[in-house]
């Protein structure tokens, strides 16, 4: 019998998820208005990381152009977001209850990573296309080890873990799991 993951969570022990090269923070802001929506029993915890120190603000200031809304389900936009009013007209700000959740951080994936605690899943998309292969499999290796048993990885459209690692397996493309 399958298992919800989502149902592996307890208010002792949050559901956790990192978002490695989350760029200007729309991955982890999605992940965290899903989780918000569908964890109702449960605490989340989301860490977001980038080498950049450029997209990292932009992504803790959670501010977008207004138009970038239009991707966002209604229920979502009122429930998670906040529209902007005199200077700020023109954009939307997404909400303290999502972005306290969030720790950002500047992290690296070409070097061992800091002390991160295991995570649920992890998200590592579009950013695998810049490494070489010896580089790939080092990442690789260092995510299956902090992955809990049962969590999955998930990778980008373009990219495959093909003879890259044993230790996660296939669930369909761009969606692996530790056994
Ligand atoms: C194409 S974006 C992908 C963003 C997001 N994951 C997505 O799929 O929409 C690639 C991101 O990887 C980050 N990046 C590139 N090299 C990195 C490295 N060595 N460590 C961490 N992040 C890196 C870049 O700063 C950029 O934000």
């Amino acid at each position: 019998m399958k298992t919800n993951i989502l149902n592996q969570t307890d208010v002792d022990n949050p559901f956790r998820v990192w978002s490695a090269a989350c760029s200007s923070g729309e991955e982890p802001y999605s992940i965290g208005m899903l989780l918000s929506d569908k964890l109702k029993s449960g605490k989340w915890e989301i860490v977001a990381s980038d080498i950049s120190s450029r997209v990292l603000d932009k992504s803790k200031e959670g501010l977008y152009p207004i138009d970038k809304s239009s991707k966002i389900p209604d229920e979502y936009l009122k429930k998670y977001c906040l529209k902007g009013v005199k200077s700020k007209e023109g954009y939307f700000k997404i909400s303290d209850s999502i972005r306290d959740n969030i720790q950002f951080k500047y992290i690296n994936l070409n070097e061992p990573f800091p002390n991160l605690g295991k995570f649920s899943l992890v998200f590592l998309r579009n950013v695998m296309i810049y490494f070489d292969r010896e580089t790939r499999i080092k990442l690789i290796d260092q995510i299956a080890s902090i992955l809990n048993s049962g969590g999955y990885l998930f990778i980008g459209h373009s990219e495959t873990l093909l003879e890259i690692t044993n230790k996660l397996v296939m669930v369909r493309p761009t969606i692996y799991s530790k056994k």
